[in-house]
This record gives structure tokens, C-alpha cells and sequence, in this order.
């Protein structure tokens, strides 16, 4: 069943391997850019679905900055349908792109060094006309056993699943092959994703490719950053959990947040991720904050408990997130160069992509001559 699909016997199964592995590969990979930057390409992204909050800027933001300033050519997609996979109401969209744009921006990603692209998935036609031929390179067992995909049917808590939602990362593979990316920095969660998409690059090229591959086998880079919990205790820090720190949050609204923070009745302040999940994860923050050790943070805090270690956080967050506050607020008010931001990396993913359509097309023996186009009504070069 699966060798009919690609008709190659390359038709393995996904294999997703082990993350230690993963791990391994990614260092090797790291020290690889750190060597010739110019030669990869980097792709990464996120779903608009709300403001980014400081799990956001020390788990992905921070790195993403840091692969540009080492001068690595960085095209960051706003995945605005993948939204629609999962939630009724497209209702905010336009305002979260806006604003994840200006979360961008004042976290230091800059497009106007030409080298780095912010766009919407949802305005390169070239990009999504990837999805018609890779879903015909995939089984649909191999979609009902991503384990991301599980989780985020089970996330949703939605009784019908919609064929987006199985399908979304094969669209995803679109975002990364669009553009032939060499790199996709991701977290955990996204491996499968990635190790789906590099099944698919494989499966085009032995099916469509001649003698040069079509598509590179994209690698995922680990980031070593930490996971942040949500200030309330659980698993994760998300705004619709109301337990975040937003980049975009006042100093007054950082204070109070921090101060509903969930600790325990031990007041001794300890660093101990695994029996005080909770005290730990507020060190961790102020630790990042202060480039010092949670375990030094720790044993200086003491006896004074969760409310110094609360209004030490307080003060090293705002302060800590000070300059990239003001540079939000300053961006807030022109709203143009947002736009400008949005349509140049419009206009360089389409001029890519269309390359790279042009490219699948010729392999796929669906390059007929006569593309033109259709609001000139004649053909271009004719
Ligand atoms: N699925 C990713 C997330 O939820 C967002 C995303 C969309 C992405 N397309 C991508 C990430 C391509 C990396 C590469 O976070």
C-alpha cells in the first residue's frame, strides 16, 4: 500500500528516532552555522493567536535574533491558516498578525537588514500550490499518527476534526519547502512536523527529481532553551491560560501577574525543578533575566520566601524587558511600517516561491509553456 504511492520503494515509514539524537544532530548543525552562516537558510514561524509573552522571547524569539545577527538569512512565516484548523473565529486574526509583527519588531528581528522576511502564508499562492502534490505523497495513516497532531486534536476538545487539522503539516511542509529552507529552528513539539517534511522532500525527489534533488532535506535546530511554565502552575504559559507575562504587558500588569503567581508552603526558597516546579520556574525567569545561576538566586533569597523572590522577579522583568517595551510602544504608533514590513517579505516569499513552483512544475511534467498572466491577459515574455 505504501510503495504504490510514490511508486519508488523509498516509501518508508516516518521515522520519528529519538530525541537524544535530535539533540545531537542539532549541535552538530549549530556549530556548522556558526562556520558559514551565509549558506543555510532559515525558516521558523508561528500561528497568530495572540500576543507573545516571555516564553515566547527566551524560548524562540531570542534564538531567531541571534541567528540573524550571525548573519543567517531568516524568513519567518505567519501561519494565519493553520488557525483555522483549530479555532471557530477568525474574527482576530488581522489584529494578532498585527501584533505578533510588532512582538517581532521590538524583540529585535529586522527586516530591513534585507536578509530577514516576515510574511503570511496566507498571501503566497505560489507557497499553497506545494499542498496539492505533497498530500499526494503521504499516506493517511502517516497523518493519523503524528503525535502533534493527536495532541491538538485532543487540545481542542472539537468532536469533529477537520481534514485542515490532519493535513496541517503537510501545508507546514509547504511553509518550509516553499522557500528550500536548510534550517527550521524548532521546539519539541514540532519534530514530527519537520521529519514529516523531510519524508516528503525525499519522496519528491526520488519520485519527481532528476539527477539534482528538487527540495533539501530541511534540519531541525533544538534550541537549548528552557520551557517556561505558566505562572499558575501548569504545564505551559499561554495567554488564553492567563497565567503569561506579555511582552506588551505594563509594568503594573507584570507586577500583578507575578504576584498571583502559584508557589508552595515551603518558605525556604529552593532551586529544585523537579519536587518545586513552581518556586523553580519563577527563579528560572529571574535567572534569565540576570544572566546569573537560579541556584546562587536561590540560596540568597533564603528565608525572606516567595514574596522577595516575587518582588525581585517583578523589578528584573520590567527592567529586563524596559527597552524592548519602548521600542513596542514606539512602533505602535505607525502602523504603516507594519505594512511595509508585511508586504516586503510578501514580495520576496512569492518571488521565491514562484522559483521554486517553476522548479516542481518542470518535475512534476506539468511545465506546459503557456503560463501568463491572467489580469494582463497575455503572456509575459510574449
Ligand atoms: N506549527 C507551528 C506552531 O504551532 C507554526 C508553524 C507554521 C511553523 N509553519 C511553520 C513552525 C514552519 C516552523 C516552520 O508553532
Amino acid at each position: 500500500m505504501l510503495a504504490k504511492l510514490g511508486g519508488t520503494g523509498s516509501m518508508d515509514r516516518v521515522d520519528y528516532g529519538t530525541f537524544e539524537a535530535s539533540l545531537e544532530r542539532s549541535a552538530r548543525l549549530e556549530q556548522a552555522l556558526q562556520e558559514n552562516p551565509t549558506h543555510y537558510r532559515v525558516l521558523t514561524g508561528d500561528r497568530p493567536t495572540g500576543r507573545l509573552h516571555v516564553g515566547h522571547l527566551f524560548g524562540s524569539l531570542q534564538n531567531r535574533v541571534r541567528l540573524q545577527g550571525m548573519g543567517v538569512p531568516i524568513f519567518v512565516v505567519i501561519a494565519d491558516y493553520q488557525v483555522l484548523t483549530d479555532r471557530d473565529s477568525a474574527a482576530d486574526i488581522a489584529d494578532n498578525v498585527h501584533q505578533l509583527v510588532l512582538d517581532y519588531l521590538a524583540a529585535g528581528l529586522d527586516p530591513e537588514n534585507g536578509s530577514t522576511f516576515i510574511f503570511p502564508h496566507s498571501h503566497v499562492p505560489e507557497l499553497n500550490q506545494l499542498l496539492i502534490p505533497f498530500l499526494t505523497l503521504v499516506a493517511n495513516a502517516e497523518l493519523n499518527r503524528n503525535p502533534t497532531v493527536k495532541e491538538e486534536i485532543q487540545a481542542s476538545g472539537q468532536q469533529q476534526i477537520n481534514a485542515g487539522m490532519y493535513t496541517y503539516p503537510v501545508h507546514q511542509a509547504a511553509d518550509i519547502l516553499f522557500c528550500k529552507a536548510s534550517v527550521v529552528p524548532v521546539g519539541k513539539d514540532q519534530l514530527p512536523h519537520l521529519e514529516l517534511t523531510r519524508t516528503i522532500a525525499r519522496r519528491f525527489n526520488s519520485r519527481f527529481g532528476g539527477e539534482e534533488p528538487v527540495f533539501p532535506e530541511p534540519r531541525p535546530l533544538l534550541s537549548n532553551a528552557p520551557v517556561i511554565l505558566g505562572l499558575d502552575g501548569s504545564q505551559k504559559m499561554s495567554k488564553s491560560r492567563n497565567n503569561a507575562i506579555l511582552l506588551s504587558s505594563s509594568e503594573d500588569e507584570t507586577a500583578k501577574c507575578v504576584k498571583t503567581a502559584k508557589t508552595d508552603m515551603d518558605r525556604l526558597i529552593t532551586y529544585d525543578p523537579i519536587r518545586r516546579p513552581e518556586v523553580a520556574n519563577l527563579l528560572l525567569l529571574l535567572s534569565l533575566c540576570t544572566s546569573r545561576a537560579p541556584e546562587d538566586l536561590a540560596s540568597e533569597i533564603k528565608e525572606q520566601g516567595a514574596s522577595r523572590l516575587k518582588s525581585l522577579l517583578t523589578e528584573a522583568l520590567n527592567e529586563y524587558l524596559r527597552p524592548l517595551r519602548r521600542r513596542r510602544q514606539e512602533l505602535e504608533k505607525d502602523p504603516e511600517f507594519i505594512h511595509h514590513v508585511l508586504k516586503k517579505g510578501i514580495v520576496r516569499a512569492r518571488e521565491v516561491a514562484q522559483d521554486t513552483l517553476a522548479d516542481v512544475r518542470e518535475a512534476m511534467n506539468m511545465a506546459y509553456g503557456i503560463d501568463f498572466d491572467a489580469k494582463q491577459g497575455n503572456a509575459p515574455n510574449g
